[in-house]
């Protein structure tokens, strides 16, 4: 299978010797081709180049896209979601709307506990079905990879369901999937009263089974008041580490957690939300191997103060947006509104954004070797807009789906 896209009006994040990735100044202008084509074979990016350059064995190709007026981008990354729940909690949000807290549900035993209730009565045939519609969805709007969660199980039987599920995806879905293990994601009920006897479940009991059943890339906890410690989540990425599971944390989105600090220690490949972020944050955040990831759809949704991204940015920080699609705070795998945000709520450039939800967010799930750019040998995950001037109109024109066609693993699937 080869496929030639030509007359491409512009051809976004070309790359030859991309770097894995891109902080503060380097994200200030996306580098592009005009008048571009790009040539893929099976599932990988064989050749790109200015149309007047283009070989002609290339014309030869079995497929054959004419992008007159469209730009081309590589796929969107997103490298945090819940999407595999049982249902949705719309009702829950009517009790935000009306007031309530993210805590303050949660404490009545809303929230992610609600999600637990359900999860424990779901099977996994639903939730296999229900998740692979929703990674249909993101793909009709751009999303080439994605890391998915557990996290709504809380005990060992239902993580372990959650994560088979994440495993039967990545066999059945075109997407890149990656799977993150989150069994310290909330308190269950049951050990309210002894939250460190929940922990010792999570690091004796599940973490050993995740391992041994190969079910997980990477190990997260939410670091925040209200749920892990500081003390527990150091425990935890400890006994995930012995596994080999890379840490990828919820940190400071509710309070100056310390989560930013624990997660540095242990060398997380990411930590995300960040709504409470200050200079000292910021500063130990500098010259690690750590990716800031910042979730604008859970601050919109939830009305919570936004992570200050501009200073970070100036500050020579990297920064990966993610859509944190799930049902409690942010119900949406929409990388497109994604990036919009980025720019009308945290004041990010367009170029900024493209390398924020491209290359960066397929960092901070462990990917930026073979996606995230328009790259020789790298995967064959991009997507077609709709007929457009520039890349500005992207995060402007931020309720519509600009993507006409998506291409993942060389194969139009939309
Ligand atoms: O990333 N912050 C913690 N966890 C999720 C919310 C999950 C839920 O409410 O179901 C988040 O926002
Ligand atoms: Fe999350």
């Amino acid at each position: 299978m080869s496929l030639l896209i030509h007359h491409i009006k512009e051809l976004i994040f070309t790359q030859e010797k991309p770097k894995a990735f891109y902080a503060g100044s380097e994200m200030s202008k996306i580098p592009s081709l005009k008048n571009a084509f790009l040539y893929i074979e099976k599932d990988k990016i064989i050749d790109y180049g200015n149309m007047e350059k283009l070989p002609s064995a290339y014309t030869n190709a079995s497929q054959q896209i004419d992008a007159s007026n469209r730009l081309v981008f590589p796929s969107y990354c997103d490298s945090h979601t819940h999407l595999v729940y049982p249902s949705s909690r719309e009702l829950e949000y009517v009790d935000k709307i009306k007031g309530l807290s993210y805590e303050e549900i949660a404490k009545r035993g809303g929230g992610i506990l609600n999600s637990a209730k359900k999860m424990a009565e779901t099977d996994e045939a639903k939730l296999f079905d229900d998740a692979l519609e929703r990674l249909e969805g993101i793909i009709r709007y751009g999303t080439g990879a994605v890391e998915i969660k557990s996290g709504y199980g809380l005990d060992t039987e239902n993580e372990l369901k959650m994560l088979r599920v994440i495993k039967r995806l990545q066999a059945h879905s075109p997407l890149t999937i990656k799977a993150t293990f989150l069994g310290a994601h909330a308190v269950p009920q049951k050990y309210k009263s002894n939250p460190s006897g929940y922990v010792d479940i999570v690091i004796n009991e599940m973490i050993p089974q995740v391992a041994a059943a190969d079910l997980a890339d990477f190990i997260d906890v939410f670091c925040d008041n209200g749920f892990f410690s500081v003390e527990d989540t150091d425990r935890i990425l400890n006994a995930g580490m012995k596994y080999g599971l890379r840490a990828k944390i919820h940190a400071n989105e509710l309070a100056f957690s310390g989560g930013i600090e624990v997660g540095v220690k242990y060398n997380a490949l990411s930590v995300d939300h960040l709504e409470y972020t200050g200079d000292k944050e910021i500063e130990l955040l500098k010259n690690t191997e750590t990716m800031p990831t910042i979730l604008p759809g859970a601050a919109f949704f939830l009305n919570m103060p936004y992570a200050p991204v501009r200073k970070m940015l100036d500050a020579g920080l990297p920064i990966a947006l993610a859509s944190d699609y799930n049902p409690g705070s942010s119900p949406s795998g929409n990388m497109q509104l994604i990036q919009a945000m980025g720019s009308i709520l945290y004041r990010m450039t367009p170029d900024e954004g493209i390398f924020a939800t491209t290359i960066n967010s397929a960092y901070a799930m462990g990917l930026s070797d073979t996606h995230g750019s328009i790259t020789r040998g790298k995967k064959a995950n991009v997507f077609l807009t709709k007929p457009m001037s520039g890349i500005e109109y992207m995060p402007y024109s931020y309720g519509d789906n600009k993507v006409e066609t998506a291409i993942l693993n060389g194969i139009i699937v939309h």
